[in-house]
């Protein structure tokens, strides 16, 4: 990989940032499951961006004043020891050298440099509140450059959230690939264990194909757990237990994406355990494919980023008020909002390297336009519990379909319409193999 992509962001984000300001942005650590045992490390999404790193307990700093210096990384230090049980670490040396940070130092100096580092600076900007402690830090360090002169002025500590949340929500043409990369995993995943599905018991079972089928295309990890719902459990939205037998009879709904590269994906799918939709699952599934093939159309530059929301709340509406679900009239239903005791959730999300991605929905009070770049989903569902209020033949049907969408020059791409929603091309895919 090339990093002079991520030294171009981090030269970008420098010019975003006010006169005379340090950015700073903490790595991941590494995380346990249990005692010391290891998750595999995850690097922080805002750091990976900006850096390509992928050492845990690094900090950067990204600068705007006119000393020439626009990063300077800490890292964990060389270790010899360390590196035989762990793997190799690039030291400061290979920081500079591989990664073109202007300057690298070993991590444990960070509370001896920083407040040198703040010293003179009139805003230190930084993430607030994501990591664990590390307010804490940026108070202390910044309290300390500041007494460093009591003549000078005060430092004020601002959140960067925005400002790096906006700069990753237009994905570049890098991200593109990888994210279609990721979206191309998933969908072969989809494809393939909806085929399999009939000879499965469990949702656990249904969940390890998509694991199995995501690791061996290089995606080697769910970008978040799966959601396997037979039935019912598909009215509980993030479901996650994915550990009972399945009922043959009822519906499955599979949330699941794959990471690739950092990058995530997010399809939802929802099909019959037993290969074939009985005519009440497919009248709600019909309500919600038309939603959301509305949905996908109206992400489009220029349109608003809660046009789709509009959209999909009024053909579920009008879609339950035809099959006595809802009644009354479809101005005044939509207005009331009776369908969010079926559909109680929005749209979609951005979606980049994380699946509930950073970037903000609105400015200056207004809901934002879509724009060129942009991946959003368009995931709209109907869910009817046995507890909801309606005929017995509706109860236990929940329904999603998740598809993940790129704004174009021109219009959107969605990037996961390989995996088939059409009722038809699902129940002969089931047959298959
Ligand atoms: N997979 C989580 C979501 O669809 O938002
Ligand atoms: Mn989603
Ligand atoms: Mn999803």
């Amino acid at each position: 990989m090339d990093n002079a992509i991520y030294k171009s962001r981090r030269i970008n984000l420098s010019e975003k940032l006010p006169k005379n300001s340090v950015l700073l942005i903490p790595g991941a650590n590494t995380q346990y499951r249990n005692a010391d045992s290891a998750y595999a490390f995850r690097q922080d999404s805002n750091f990976y961006y900006l850096s390509g790193f992928c050492e845990p307990d690094s900090l950067m700093a990204i600068i705007n004043n006119d000393d020439g210096i626009n990063s300077i990384i800490f890292v964990p230090p060389k270790d010899k020891l360390k590196e035989i049980w762990d793997g190799h670490r690039s030291g400061p040396i290979g920081a500079v050298k591989e990664f073109l940070f202007d300057k690298a130092y070993d991590n444990s100096e960070i509370d001896n440099m920083m407040p040198e580092i703040l010293f003179g600076c009139d805003q230190v900007l930084y993430p607030i509140g994501k990591k664990n402690g590390f307010d804490q830090k940026v108070i202390d360090w910044t309290t300390e450059a500041s007494s460093k002169d009591r003549h000078s002025k005060s430092i004020n500590i601002l959140d960067a959230s925005s400002t790096i949340g906006n700069a990753r929500l237009i994905k570049d043409d890098h991200e593109i690939s990888l994210i279609k990369k990721a979206c191309d995993i998933s969908a072969e995943a989809h494809i393939e264990a909806m085929k399999n599905v009939k000879n499965a018991e469990s949702e656990q079972s249904i969940e390890s194909l998509y694991v199995y089928e995501f690791s061996k295309r290089g995606g080697r990890f769910p970008a978040y757990t799966p959601i396997v719902a037979g039935g019912e459990n598909a009215c509980v939205l993030h479901y996650i237990e994915n550990n009972k037998k399945l009922n043959k009879n009822e519906l499955l709904l599979v949330d699941a994406g794959c990471e690739y590269e950092m990058y995530a994906s997010d399809i939802t799918r929802t099909f019959p355990a037993n290969g074939k939709f009985s005519d009440e699952q497919l009248q709600i599934y019909n309500i919600v494919l038309e939603a959301q093939k509305a949905s996908v159309d109206a992400v489009s530059k220029g349109n608003g980023v809660m046009d789709p929301q509009t959209i999909s709340e009024k053909v579920i509406t009008e879609g339950l008020i035809d099959l006595g679900i809802i009644k009354g009239n479809l101005e005044e239903e939509h207005e009331k909002g009776s369908f969010k005791d079926f559909y109680m959730h929005k749209i979609g999300h951005w979606m980049g390297m994380d699946v509930h991605d950073v970037g903000d929905y609105m400015h200056e009070g207004e809901f934002i336009k879509f724009d060129e770049g942009m991946i959003t989903t368009i995931e709209p569902g109907i869910y009817i519990s046995s507890t909801s209020d309606v005929d017995d033949k509706w109860k236990g049907i929940g329904i999603r379909i998740e598809d993940d969408v790129l704004v174009t020059k021109d219009g959107n791409k969605n990037l996961t319409d390989t995996v088939p929603t059409d009722p038809a091309e699902i129940e002969s895919l089931m047959q298959e193999s």
